[in-house]
């Protein structure tokens, strides 16, 4: 059937996107590296506690915005809120990426960097991580020569839970003049490690961050970009005028207000992730190390059964076999030791 008007060109390219699975809910989700353990009370207060008013209204941000700031230590001013950091991709390809630009990744990576620049018309560069999961910095360094309007690092990096060490990061971001370098910390709870306060001195430089993980907010989208005063300007030019809801705002205002919540939850899942690693390890399977809230495990020939087999046990995790050209891999978000336990327990019977 033809079309009335034609879809642009890179609309036309691109592939559908199969987003999440439905019917999550009540199964344990150790497949979208989200907070399986849930988000603490005071959030669900802050939630209920909406007044018909807030809600019926246009939200206004500038007061969580200036106290999410100071939460993550930066300003006001160098502080743009997003409809979760997937939003915040959407707005950096935009300001950013005219179509034809070059737009450089280090695969596999998280899906959404080669999304919108697909979507923006942009040339993806694609290098691949080594054998060993390595980050290719060597390779990255050279191929900023060629001046890519964006480079994407996640940091920690999904699906391999590696890092990007801070000297490689500062021998990129010196190599990078004529390159917006985006650091996407979503998993910073459980690295801690961060460029943050690198966006002052360095004017190509954007972090971003997100309340879908650690914070256990997924549901409510929000995520954060820091980059310098007058790039986060241009940045708010090109932005939708509500781009966070009211909701999301309240959780967010609750959630850093909680002194121990991530804390607590930091701790508890590194923990876990510990205990998990062990338990993998006594069943034979080969996996990576991680710094964030999940771990990649090279499954082979068994990856597929384990994900069916837990499926059916009402355990979610994550087949990223097509992550690495079609080899088994299994990507398995860390949730409570209790979680780890009942995870480990059946596995040992699905294998
Ligand atoms: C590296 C990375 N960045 C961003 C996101 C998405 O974050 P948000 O929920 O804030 O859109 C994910 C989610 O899996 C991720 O792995």
């Amino acid at each position: 059937m033809s079309l009335p008007v034609p879809v642009r060109k890179a609309v036309e390219r691109m592939r559908p996107y199969h987003p999440p699975l439905e019917g999550r809910g009540g199964k344990m989700r150790l497949d979208f590296n989200e907070n399986p353990a849930g988000c603490p009370p005071e959030v669900k207060r802050a939630l209920a506690n909406l007044s018909a008013d807030e809600i019926a209204m246009y939200p206004e941000q500038e007061t969580t915005r200036k106290e999410l700031a100071k939460f993550f230590g930066a300003r006001a001013e160098e502080l743009l809120l997003a409809n979760g950091t997937d939003e915040a991709l959407h707005l950096i390809v935009n300001t950013f990426v005219d179509p034809g630009d070059a737009v450089l990744v280090a695969e596999p990576t998280f899906a959404m960097y080669r999304f919108y620049a697909e979507l923006a018309g942009a040339r993806i560069e694609a290098l691949r991580y080594d054998g060993e999961l390595n980050f290719p910095v060597v390779r990255v360094i050279a191929a900023l020569r060629k001046k890519p309007r964006v480079l994407f690092i996640a940091n920690p990096n999904n699906p391999t839970g590696s890092l990007v060490k801070l000297e490689e990061l500062k021998a990129i971001l010196a190599a990078a003049a004529r390159t917006m370098v985006v650091v996407d910390e979503a998993y910073f709870e459980f690295s801690g490690l961060t460029v943050l306060p690198w966006i002052r001195k360095h004017k190509n430089l954007i972090v971003t961050r997100t309340f879908s993980k650690a914070a256990g907010l997924a549901g409510l989208r929000l995520g954060c970009i820091f980059v310098n005063e007058e790039l986060a300007a241009h940045m708010r030019k090109a932005q939708s005028p509500y781009p966070v809801n009211v909701a999301a705002l309240a959780a967010a205002r609750a959630l850093s207000r909680e002194k121990t919540f991530l804390a607590r939850t930091v701790e508890e899942f590194r923990k876990s992730r510990e205990e998990l690693v062990r338990g993998l390890a006594r069943l034979g399977l080969r996996q990576f190390p991680s710094a964030a809230n999940f771990v990649l495990v090279d499954a082979g020939q068994q990856a597929k059964q384990i994900a069916a087999g837990l499926a059916r046990r009402k355990i979610l995790i994550r087949d990223r076999s097509h992550d690495f050209g079609g080899a088994g891999y299994v990507r398995i978000t860390i949730g409570t030791r209790a979680q780890t336990r009942t995870l480990l327990r059946q596995l040992k019977e699905v294998l």
